[in-house]
C-alpha cells in the first residue's frame, strides 16, 4: 500500500501554539478530536456523519474530562489510560499534542496519528486512528516509544479512552464459561465501575469477551437507536473498563489487562498496543453488528470473502477412537451427504506415547501406526476417492509431561521458576512457552511439517485447551518475567503470522476448548472458530446470538450433532438441529454410522439446501429480529443479500407450551419495494406452508410479518416439542 506522508495545515497562532480540528470521517460518522499544541488531544464529538457546517459550529462538551489518552501523575484524580515509572523512579507522565500526521490509506480510508510528548522525558506516544471508510469502523491504537536513557516501565498501557455521554446508556456484553460461551447481558450503565478482565493467559473468550456495546438511547433495540461498538482485537488478556462519576461522562477504557504485566520498555524501544475498532450506528445493535461484520470480512477474517466447506468434524462421532476403517467410514458418509470435507479430531497421533485419551502425547505429531497404519497418505488416498477435502486437529502450543516432546525439551515449558507446574487437562498438559524463539520454531514446524509432507491437507483445527496456570516464563529474564502473558501473544502471532506467511490458502480453525478464540485478534490468520464444544441446538441459539454481535456466520463453526446432546443430554428434533446450525457455518459433529437412513436424507437435503443459501447467510447483512434472551418462546433472525433480493429467515421455537402466544415476527432489512417470494427450506411438513410460493412486498414483511405455524406438522410418529422454520425469500 502506497502511503502519502503530509503534515496537516497547522493553525499557527502566536509563535508557539497552534491548534486544528482532527476529523475522522466515514461514510456515516464522524469523530472529532481538537488538538492543541502543548496540550492533551480533547474528543469533541463521535457520532453521525457532520456536515462542514456543523463541523465549523461544533459545541464543545461540557463537564467532561475529554482527554483521548489521560496520562498518570498530574492532576489525576481518575482513571488513566497510561502510567509510567521513568528511568530515575518518577510516576507522573505528562502528554501535550506535538504534530498531526495524515496518511492517505485505499479508497476514502485515512490515517491520522497524533504524536505526544512529554515535555520532561523524552517519552512519545502517538495516538492513532485509521478511519475505515465504507464500513463506519474507527480503528484506535496507541504507540508508546521510550527515548529515555534506560528502560521506563509501563505499569497501565490502554489501547485507548473515549468518554462517551451520560442518558441512559447501556451496556452488552457477553460472559460464559465452557460450553457455554457468548452469554448476552444487559445492563445500565450506574455509578462506580464496570470492569471486565481476562486472565486465561493463553485464550480470552470463554468468560468474557473483549467486544461491548454502548446503546446510547436507552436499552438496546436491535434494528434502532444509537449503539457504539468496540471490539479490541487481541488474544491475550485483556481489560475493558467503563469509569462513571460525577461528570456528564462515563469513560471507556479498553487494552491489554495489565495485571501481573508490567512492562519494561527498552531504551529506543516502541510499544504498540493492539487496536480498538470502534463503530457507530444509528440503526440500534444489528448495525453496529453489520458494521463489524462487513470490516471483519474485508479486513480481519483469513479468506473473509471465500465460502466455508460443509464438513464433518469426528470428534462427537469417534472421539479418541480413530482408525484408518473409521476414517473412512465417516468420509464416504459425509460425502455422500453432499459435505465437502472431513477433519479428523484428536487421537490421531503419538509413537512412543500413543495418544488413546487426553492425557498424554501433545507435542508429538507423528501418526500413531497401530491405529493408522497406512499413515496420512491412506487418508488423504481415501478422502480423494470420496471426492472431498481432509483436515486434521493439532493443538501445537502445548505438550504433555508425557511426550517426547517433554522428554527432550523440559525447558520449553510455563511454569513458575523453583517451583513444580501445576498441570491441566489429563493431569498432565503443559503450555509451551511461546515468548521462547524455539518454542516458535517449533510450533511453526508442526504446521510446516504436516503441509510438507502432506501438501492436500486443505484445513487445520488449531485447540489450545489450556489456561496459563504457572506463571514463569523459563525464557525469559527473571527480571522481565512480568512480560510472560504479552509475550506469548507476541510470540503466538509472530508464528501465525509465518504460517499464513507460507501457507496462505491453508484454511485454519481457531478452537480452544470450544469458544475460547472467538476474537479479533487471532482472526486475521484463522478462517473461523470453535463456537462452542456444547453442541446442543437450544443453548447454541443463545451463544450464536450473542457470538453475532461482533463475528459474522462465516467465521462460526456450527455442527449438527447427535442426541441426546453429548453435553447437555437434551433431546432435540434432527431438523431444529439443522435448522440451528444452518444459521452458520453448517457443518456436522456425529457418528453417521448410527443416524437413520431419514436422518441422513434430511441432512443430505438441508446441505443441498444450505449450498444454495450460503452467500446469503456467510456474506449477508444480518438482521436480528426476537432475541431468545427476551424469553418471548421465539427466537428469530434473518440474513439479507447486498442487493436485498435474497433473504434467509431463521425463526426457531425456545418453548413448547399448548395454547401458548408468540409475538409474530416483523423482518427487517428487506426493500421495501420489492416484492420477495417466500418458500421453506427444510420442510418437514406434510402440507406446504400456507404461504409457501406466494409473494409480499419487502413493506408488508417488515411492517407486519408473517405468521409462522407453531408446531412442525410431519407425520404423527415424527412430531416433536422442538419448531423452527427456515424461509427463503425470493425479490422477484
Ligand atoms: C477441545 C475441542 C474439541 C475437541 C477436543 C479434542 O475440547 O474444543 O472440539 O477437539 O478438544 O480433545
Amino acid at each position: 500500500m502506497k502511503k502519502i506522508l503530509f503534515l496537516v495545515s497547522l493553525l499557527i497562532s502566536a509563535s508557539t501554539t497552534w491548534a486544528e480540528q482532527v476529523v475522522i470521517q466515514t461514510k456515516n460518522t464522524t469523530m472529532v478530536l481538537d488538538v492543541e499544541g502543548d496540550k492533551q488531544p480533547q474528543y469533541v464529538y463521535y457520532g453521525t456523519r457532520l456536515s462542514d457546517y456543523d463541523l465549523q459550529n461544533l459545541q464543545k462538551p461540557r463537564s467532561g474530562r475529554m482527554d483521548a489518552y489521560p496520562a498518570y501523575g498530574m492532576n489525576c484524580p481518575a482513571e488513566a489510560a497510561i502510567a509510567i515509572r521513568h528511568a530515575d523512579g518518577n510516576m507522573s507522565t505528562v502528554l501535550g499534542s506535538d504534530y498531526v500526521d495524515e496518511i492517505e490509506g485505499k479508497g476514502n480510508n485515512r490515517e491520522y496519528r497524533i504524536h505526544l510528548v512529554d515535555p520532561v522525558y523524552p517519552v512519545t506516544v502517538d495516538l492513532c486512528y485509521r478511519a475505515v471508510y465504507d464500513e463506519d469502523i474507527i480503528e484506535t491504537w496507541t504507540e508508546i516509544k521510550n527515548g529515555e536513557k534506560k528502560p521506563v516501565t509501563l505499569t497501565q498501557f490502554a489501547s485507548c479512552s473515549l468518554p462517551i455521554r451520560r442518558g441512559n446508556v447501556w451496556l452488552s456484553h457477553f460472559s460464559g464459561s465452557w460450553g457455554n460461551e457468548s452469554n448476552l447481558t444487559e445492563e445500565p450503565i450506574l455509578a462506580g465501575q464496570k470492569v471486565i478482565k481476562n486472565k486465561d493467559g493463553a485464550r480470552n473468550s470463554h468468560t468474557d469477551h473483549a467486544e461491548v456495546m454502548f446503546s446510547l438511547d436507552g436499552k438496546g433495540r436491535e434494528n434502532s437507536g444509537d449503539v457504539i461498538g468496540a471490539a479490541l482485537c487481541y488474544s491475550g488478556n485483556y481489560q475493558l473498563k467503563v469509569e462513571t462519576d460525577d461528570t456528564e461522562y462515563h469513560y471507556f477504557f479498553a487494552g491489554i489487562n495489565p495485571d501481573n504485566s508490567e512492562y519494561h520498555l527498552k531504551k529506543g524501544e516502541t510499544f504498540a498496543t493492539p487496536k480498538v475498532a470502534f463503530s457507530f450506528s444509528k440503526c440500534g445493535l444489528s448495525g453496529v453488528s453489520r458494521n463489524f461484520h462487513k470490516w471483519g470480512r474485508k479486513y480481519m477474517l483469513a479468506h473473509g470473502n471465500k465460502e466455508r466447506k460443509i464438513l464433518l468434524n469426528s470428534w462427537e462421532g469417534v472421539y479418541f477412537d480413530i482408525n484408518q476403517q473409521g476414517m473412512d467410514q465417516m468420509m464416504g458418509d459425509i460425502a455422500s451427504m453432499g459435505g465437502e470435507l472431513f477433519v479428523m479430531d484428536d487421537g490421531w497421533f503419538g509413537d512412543k506415547y500413543p495418544r488413546k485419551t487426553d492425557n498424554c502425547a501433545l507435542g508429538d505429531w507423528v501418526v500413531d501406526k497401530t491405529k493408522l497404519p497406512e499413515g496420512i497418505e491412506g487418508l488423504l488416498r481415501d478422502a480423494k476417492k470420496h471426492g472431498i477435502k481432509f483436515g486434521i486437529w493439532i493443538e501445537p502450543e502445548m505438550t504433555n509431561s508425557v511426550s517426547e516432546l517433554y522428554d527432550a525439551h523440559p525447558d520449553w515449558i510455563i511454569k513458575a521458576p523453583k517451583r513444580d507446574a501445576v498441570k491441566g487437562r489429563g493431569g498432565t498438559q503443559l503450555i509451551l512457552d511461546m515468548s521462547n524463539p524455539k518454542v516458535q520454531d517449533f510450533v511453526f514446524s508442526v504446521v510446516d511439517n504436516l503441509m510438507t509432507k502432506y501438501p492436500e491437507i486443505d484445513y487445520i483445527k488449531w485447540d489450545a485447551n489450556m489456561s496459563i496456570m504457572n506463571h514463569g516464563s523459563q525464557y525469559l529474564t527473571m527480571n522481565d518475567q512480568s512480560h510472560l502473558y504479552i509475550e506469548y501473544h507476541r510470540g503466538l502471532e509472530k508464528t501465525c503470522q509465518r504460517i499464513r506467511a507460507k501457507y496462505p490458502d491453508l484454511t485454519i480453525q481457531a478452537c480452544a476448548s470450544g469458544g475460547g478464540r472467538a476474537n479479533w485478534g487471532v482472526l486475521p490468520y484463522f478462517d473461523e472458530f470453535w463456537e462452542s464444544d456444547n453442541t446442543d441446538a437450544l443453548q447454541r441459539i443463545y451463544m450464536q446470538w450473542g457470538t453475532s454481535y461482533f463475528f459474522p456466520a462465516i467465521a462460526m463453526a456450527c455442527h449438527i450433532s447427535a442426541t441426546p446432546n453429548h453435553t447437555v443430554f437434551r433431546t432435540t428434533a434432527m431438523k431444529y438441529r439443522i435448522d440451528v446450525a444452518m444459521s452458520g457455518r453448517l457443518g456436522m459433529e456425529i457418528q453417521p454410522k448410527n443416524m437413520t437412513d431419514e436422518e441422513k436424507a434430511l441432512c443430505r437435503n438441508a446441505i443441498a439446501e444450505y449450498k444454495q443459501i450460503r452467500p446469503i447467510v456467510q456474506f449477508g447483512d444480518i438482521y436480528r429480529l426476537v432475541s431468545p434472551y427476551d424469553k418471548k418462546g421465539v427466537a428469530s433472525l434473518m440474513y439479507v443479500d447486498e442487493q436485498k433480493s435474497k433473504s434467509v429467515f431463521f425463526w426457531w421455537k425456545t418453548e413448547s407450551f399448548q395454547n401458548e402466544h408468540l409475538p409474530r415476527v416483523k423482518m427487517a432489512g428487506l426493500d421495501a419495494n420489492k416484492n420477495y417470494k417466500v418458500h421453506e427450506l427444510n420442510r418437514i411438513d406434510l402440507k406446504p406452508m400456507d404461504v409457501e410460493g406466494k409473494t409480499f412486498s419487502g413493506a408488508y414483511l417488515m411492517n407486519h410479518g408473517l405468521e409462522m405455524p407453531y408446531r412442525n406438522e410431519p407425520e404423527w410418529s415424527k412430531k416433536s416439542d422442538w419448531s423452527s422454520r427456515v424461509l427463503l425469500l425470493d425479490a422477484e
